[in-house]
């Protein structure tokens, strides 16, 4: 297994590139599912998630070609997917536990084939994470659905019947699940207290270039009006906002000036003014936005995770490791997951001063952290190592990076143009 050898204490200085959003990209490759024509998709990244997600489609029926164009210097892939006939309506346990996000197929392959055999995700890393909120839309949609052996068995045989959906609780992944299942459902579908990360806006934005009519995708209240079948279209994935955040905060630690190429402030508005109030200027430019913490010291600020437009909870670890070398105190508490705060024993072993009470972490600023061996636990505490890392006194060796390569492209080359000393080290497995 590779690890990831970091010397940390240089400030950045650059440009970085920002890559398509993984989690726009996952839900908007599953839609492909919903028409017989081709999806063309362009600024994909390049991820082993991305990876998983054809892995998952392929063997259903969809034909994917990618075109890596290796020489474009801002990366991306384009992708055309065609599901011309469903051949298999399973999505298996071994794919499913590797990657959550797999379920998203169960809402298209539903709505398409009206029927649809997924696996139940299980146990993960941060937390419970259970599905109860999109099997219950589905079966307001009219699905039938029994669990079974550790999968989740859906059938319509009569299709999918639009519906008022209320959701107890705020879920990026139900919203966009319950979405594409009702852009082919019978009649008007109302989702309340729906997701409004950008990522959904992306996933409806992309299902109405297909034809589907959904009106009200980032507010509260989005409306679904179902149609007969949906049709191919071409299609750009947004710039990760969490990629956009990583960088903006691994600049603020490390101090420097980096611009953050394809950028969109409105994605990051609260963490940018969480950076601003911790004396880092955030300012956008003609290409995307600028990061910048020439002089000064960075101050101690509470954050609080919420669904967008607050806080986001992927950005959390990564705050934190920047807030362990504040000046003050900074209180953390993570709303939307339990089990989110694996990095913080990892950090202290850094010398980081991190008292943990329930949801809340109590982060007393250091002088300076030291490197150490670490290990990473999941796709944002391990990059939240990898902030630290670069702020540290001496050399950290992260193993288990292959957390990193579920959701950062080119992550060495794009920090080391920038001045930092990062280095991976292979291993054979
Ligand atoms: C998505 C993101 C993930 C991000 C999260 C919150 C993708 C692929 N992943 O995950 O990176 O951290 O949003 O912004 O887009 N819940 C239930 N029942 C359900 C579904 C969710 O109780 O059926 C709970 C979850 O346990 C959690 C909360 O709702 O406490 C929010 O989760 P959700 O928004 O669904 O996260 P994901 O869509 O899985």
């Amino acid at each position: 297994m590779d690890k990831i050898l970091i010397k940390g204490g240089n400030s950045l200085n650059g440009a970085i590139p920002i890559s398509g959003a993984k989690n726009a990209a996952l839900p908007i490759m599953a839609a492909s599912i919903l028409t017989e024509d081709t999806l063309s998709l362009s600024n994909v990244p390049d991820l082993a998630d991305i990876k998983t997600m054809a892995n998952l489609l392929e063997p259903m029926g969809v034909e994917i070609a990618v075109d890596r164009r290796v020489n474009d210097p801002q990366g991306g892939q384009r992708m055309d997917l065609r599901a011309h006939a469903i051949v298999d309506t399973t999505a298996p346990y071994d794919l499913v536990r590797k990657m959550r996000a797999s379920v998203f197929v169960l809402g298209p392959l539903l709505a398409r084939c009206g029927t649809a055999r997924v696996s139940l995700p299980g146990g993960c890393a941060i937390g419970a994470r259970p599905v109860d909120l999109h099997v219950q839309g589905l079966e307001q949609l009219g699905a039938e659905i029994t669990l079974d052996g550790g999968y989740i068995n859906a059938a319509a045989p009569r299709g999918l019947r639009g519906a008022k959906i209320v959701f107890p609780k705020v879920s990026v992944g139900a919203t966009e699940n319950l979405m594409m299942a009702a852009t082919l459902a019978k009649g008007e579908t109302q989702l309340v207290n729906a997701a409004c990360e950008p990522e959904v806006i992306d996933l409806a934005n992309c299902l109405n270039a297909m034809g589907a009519d959904i009106e009200g995708a980032g507010c509260g209240v989005i409306v679904i009006r179902g149609a007969p079948s949906l049709h191919g279209a071409s299609y750009a994935i947004i710039p990760d906002r969490i990629e956009t955040g990583t960088y903006a905060i691994v600049t603020a630690v490390t101090g420097g000036r980096v611009e953050l190429v394809g950028a969109r402030l409105e994605h990051i508005a609260a963490l940018a003014e969480i950076l601003v109030r911790a004396g880092v200027d955030v300012d956008e430019t003609e290409n995307g936005l600028s990061v910048s913490r020439v002089n000064g010291h960075l101050k101690g600020v509470d954050i609080m995770t919420e669904p967008f437009p607050g806080f986001p909870t992927d950005l959390q670890a990564q705050a934190m490791s920047l807030m362990t070398v504040a000046e003050g105190a900074a209180m953390i508490t993570e709303t939307i997951f339990e089990n989110r705060f694996m990095h913080v024993p990892e950090l202290m072993r850094m010398g980081a001063n991190i008292t943990v009470h329930h949801g809340s972490a109590l982060v007393r600023g250091v002088d300076r952290l030291r490197g150490a061996p670490v290990m990473a636990t999941d796709l944002r505490a391990s990059v939240s190592l990898v902030v630290a890392a670069l702020a540290a006194e001496g050399e950290t060796v992260i193993s288990r990076v292959y957390h990193l390569d579920r959701g950062y492209e080119r992550l060495e080359a794009k920090l080391a143009a920038c001045g930092a000393e990062v280095e991976r080290l292979r291993e054979a497995s």
